[in-house]
């Protein structure tokens, strides 16, 4: 509920016209400190009117204000401090959670317009890098968020499917490899196919020309270039599927860069009749220099298209497909020139949707400082890194709590949790140096931290044998460690809206945090289970504590055992 706008319907009856509804609430502070009071409203732009020092303009106004729902008014410093009523607070936010369980924070905001997230998008017969992993990761919790304030969501898993790249494999595969080795472990293998054949093409530059040609051969459709490419795609994507079941992230469409090859003669032609397309040196090229950018390089002089020429015919077809009210790229900051150019074209183009195509970018995952790159084989391997978490967990468990049922199950939740909180809890933007013990780390800022508070809330409430019945008995909470409980637990849905309107899955991290540490705050200084007035309310407090860290975790991807 909206305390603020309480507050400045009470004022508005007692300053009158002086200062609009708007004016007042967007003045209403929240005090650093809660001896101060819940809000905080600054009497100092009205000393003109009412010519008068602020603290007795303060002082008169609280005369006149209407008491009923505060349990103190003060005159402080020129400001009107607000304390809320603890009680009728707790119980209006608690009888909401109890009722509305895990809807409570869902919101109309999006009424059903599609947003088109373009996420996680490995490349064919490459390591999925740890980018990839940030992409994925911010790119679901994005999803998930805008699917509960309204939207609809699309997940795209744009693969890296087609170029040139393609043509060379073909030809290390034909001169080097073998059926066998691919299907052991495919990527790896076509990696060092790739490697050798930019090794070998060193010393023999007329291989270059061989993988040009069997890339042309796969654009027109040769059936034997084709057949190998599935092949390979389809060996990739068994090995990225691991990593996706693993996080237990799906995706709404597959269709990566290939799905557009037959799709961008139209965007051509477009740019053609448009007379945006300038020859230069036999390549065509789009001039951004307007916008400050450099060209857009569309065509290459031997006629092969690039990666931003299907973006641009995967940004069409998004707008036809799923008419878009904005369409995010989940994709890292180094490619912000890229999506720059994009944009720059497409605005060029005449479509004024082009504003709606917002690059979300993030920060590089470095290693001992330095970036992680495929070429020189510094990956670090994302599945090796959550059957690491998972390991470790595992015997987490077996040390502390042997007799768990389902080890394995919980094991995977906390462990996989671990990496995924680790990657959304900070700004999106932060570089972080990949430090594994950092990442399975269990107390502090973590994921396994904020699990584990939900799993002791799970417990008490089955130790009391206790279910829902209604918050009134919340009226009798006035105690200050459950006040800031519950005044976590109110925000929630404005955390909600703030995460997806800032596209920072990190709000979201924050905030569940902070709910955890105001709860084992509370834990350890009240006794839930004691027979008193009190029990009642204390047991649908730590309920929607449980509730909300469920929802907040599903949020962001990652679930919550009830016990561990
Ligand atoms: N495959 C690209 C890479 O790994 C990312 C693709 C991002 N999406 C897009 N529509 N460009 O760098």
């Amino acid at each position: 509920m909206d305390y603020k706008k309480l507050i400045v319907e009470d004022l508005q009856k007692v300053i009158g016209e002086e200062l609009s509804a708007e004016v007042l609430y967007n003045s209403l502070e929240v005090p650093k400190m809660s001896t101060h009071g819940d809000y905080a409203f600054p009497t100092f732009s009205l000393a003109k009117v009412y010519r008068k020092a602020p603290n007795m303009i303060a002082e008169d106004l609280i005369e006149k204000l209407d008491k009923a729902h505060y349990e103190n008014i003060v005159a402080v410093g020129g400001y009107i401090n607000f304390f809320l009523n603890k009680g009728e607070v707790s119980q209006t936010v608690l009888t909401t959670i109890l009722n509305e369980k895990e809807h409570y924070g869902d919101a109309n905001i999006g009424q059903g317009r599609n947003i088109p997230v373009d996420m996680s998008s490995p490349n064919i017969a490459k390591p999925m890098s740890m980018g990839h992993l940030r992409s994925t990761v911010i790119g679901n919790s994005l999803a998930e968020l805008s699917g509960k304030i309204g939207y609809q969501p699309v997940k795209i898993n744009h693969l890296g499917d087609w170029g040139t790249q393609f043509g060379k494999l073909i030809v290390a595969f034909k001169k080097w490899g073998s059926e066998e080795a691919v299907r052991e472990e495919p990527i790896a293998e076509l990696l060092k196919l790739y490697v050798q054949f930019h090794d070998e093409a060193e010393e023999h530059p007329e291989l270059e020309e061989e993988g040009r040609a069997w890339f042309k051969k796969l654009e027109d459709n040769d059936p034997e270039a084709v057949r190998l490419w599935e092949w390979f795609r389809e060996e990739s994507l068994k090995e990225f599927q691991a990593v996706y079941d693993m996080l237990d992230i799906t995706f709404d469409s597959y269709a990566g860069e290939a799905f557009y090859n037959d799709k961008m003669d139209p965007i051509i032609k477009d740019l053609e009749d448009k007379n945006l397309l300038v020859s230069d040196q036999g390549a065509d090229i789009v001039d951004l220099e307007k916008y400050d950018l450099n060209p857009a390089l569309i065509r290459k002089s031997d006629g092969a298209t690039l990666y931003i020429t299907r973006d641009l015919a995967a940004a069409n077809y998004r707008i036809e497909n799923y008419d878009f009210v904005e369409a995010l790229y989940v994709v890292g900051n180094e490619q912000s020139g890229h999506f720059k150019q994009l944009k720059a074209v497409l605005k060029e183009m005449g479509h004024d949707w082009s504003d709606n195509i917002k690059h979300i970018p993030f920060g590089l995952i470095t290693s001992g400082g330095k970036k992680l790159s495929t070429r020189k084989g510094n990956v670090i391997l994302l599945e090796e890194v959550l059957n690491e978490a998972i390991k470790t967990t595992k015997a987490g468990i077996e040390e502390k709590n042997p007799g768990l049922e389902n080890k394995d199950e919980v094991a995977h939740q906390v462990g996989v949790g671990a990496v995924v909180f680790h990657d959304l809890k900070n700004d999106r933007m932060n570089t972080f140096d990949f430090n594994l013990d950092d990442i399975i780390q269990f107390e502090g800022e973590t994921g396994p931290y904020v699990q584990y508070t939900r799993s002791r809330c799970e417990s008490i409430l089955a130790k009391a044998e206790w279910t829902p019945g209604n918050a009134d008995a919340a009226l009798s909470l006035n105690d200050e460690d459950s006040w800031e409980v519950i005044k976590c637990l109110d925000n929630f849905p404005k955390k909600i809206q703030e995460a997806y309107q800032k596209y920072e899955p990190s709000v979201m991290a924050k905030f569940l945090i902070d709910l955890a540490q105001k709860f084992n705050k509370y834990y350890s200084k009240h006794k839930i289970l004691e027979n008193d007035e009190q029990k009642e309310a204390r047991l649908s407090l730590v309920y929607s504590v449980s509730v909300v860290i469920k929802e907040g975790l599903r949020l962001l991807g990652i679930k919550s055992p009830d016990k561990m």
